[in-house]
């Protein structure tokens, strides 16, 4: 379930929201103008589907959204645990890239296929931590102070879509905020705790 929370973005961030309503995150979203829309769910995609059966599943909105915003090339960025020796490296130097505050000079647009992402949006004196499942579209506007977590152990697929053949690169703000923020994991963690029944979080906290 898509779970935005909004803090404060000062020194000692404190939570001034926690939703799940889809309208609702849509809704703080687009004011401060980020796009935000629930595609539904191609059936039958097992995890760890490949990118080429990912494209062809959602194929046709793709295709609309690419004719309507002029993308020139659209691919899939996915990450899966492998159970490799190696898989806490890999995973955390593709974690590493963009956990720290940055901008883009085109948008920054995904739709989760599968997994999950934490997407943080650095407006207007406020940080909105959208963490981002699948059937989630996403448009960060370039310009935009964000930065992305997946994660410890990153379990996602993205489509990825962009107007330059060459994509883009992150210009880092050097702002130290995202380590004050709520983590990937940590709000996952919030997120179950606020999911459970009122009577199970009594349990949990004894
Ligand atoms: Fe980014």
């Amino acid at each position: 379930m898509t779970y935005l929370t909004t803090w404060t973005a000062d020194t000692r961030p404190r939570l001034l929201e926690e939703t799940t309503d889809p309208a609702r995150i849509a809704a703080v979203l687009a004011g401060i103008s980020v796009r935000f829309e629930r595609w539904p769910l191609a059936p039958g995609l097992p995890a760890g589907t490949g990118a080429e059966e990912i494209l062809a599943a959602y194929r046709s909105r793709i295709d609309a959204l690419t004719a309507a915003e002029g993308f020139v090339l659209v691919d899939v960025a996915a990450l899966h645990p492998t159970g490799a020796a190696n898989w806490r490296e890999v995973a955390a130097a593709a974690r590493e890239r963009f956990l720290a505050e940055h901008t883009h000079d085109d948008d920054e647009i995904r739709f989760f296929a599968a997994g999950s992402g934490v997407f943080y949006l650095h407006v207007d004196e406020r940080v909105q931590a959208v963490r981002c499942e699948a059937g989630d579209l996403i448009s960060v506007p370039k310009g935009t102070t964000h930065w992305f977590d997946m994660g410890v152990d990153p379990d996602f697929a993205a489509v990825r879509f962009f107007r330059a053949e060459d994509g883009w690169v992150g210009a880092f703000t050097g702002s130290d905020i995202a380590t004050r923020i709520p983590d990937f994991d940590a709000l996952a963690r919030r997120a179950a705790s606020a999911a459970q029944p009122r009577a199970g979080k009594a349990a949990a906290a004894s």
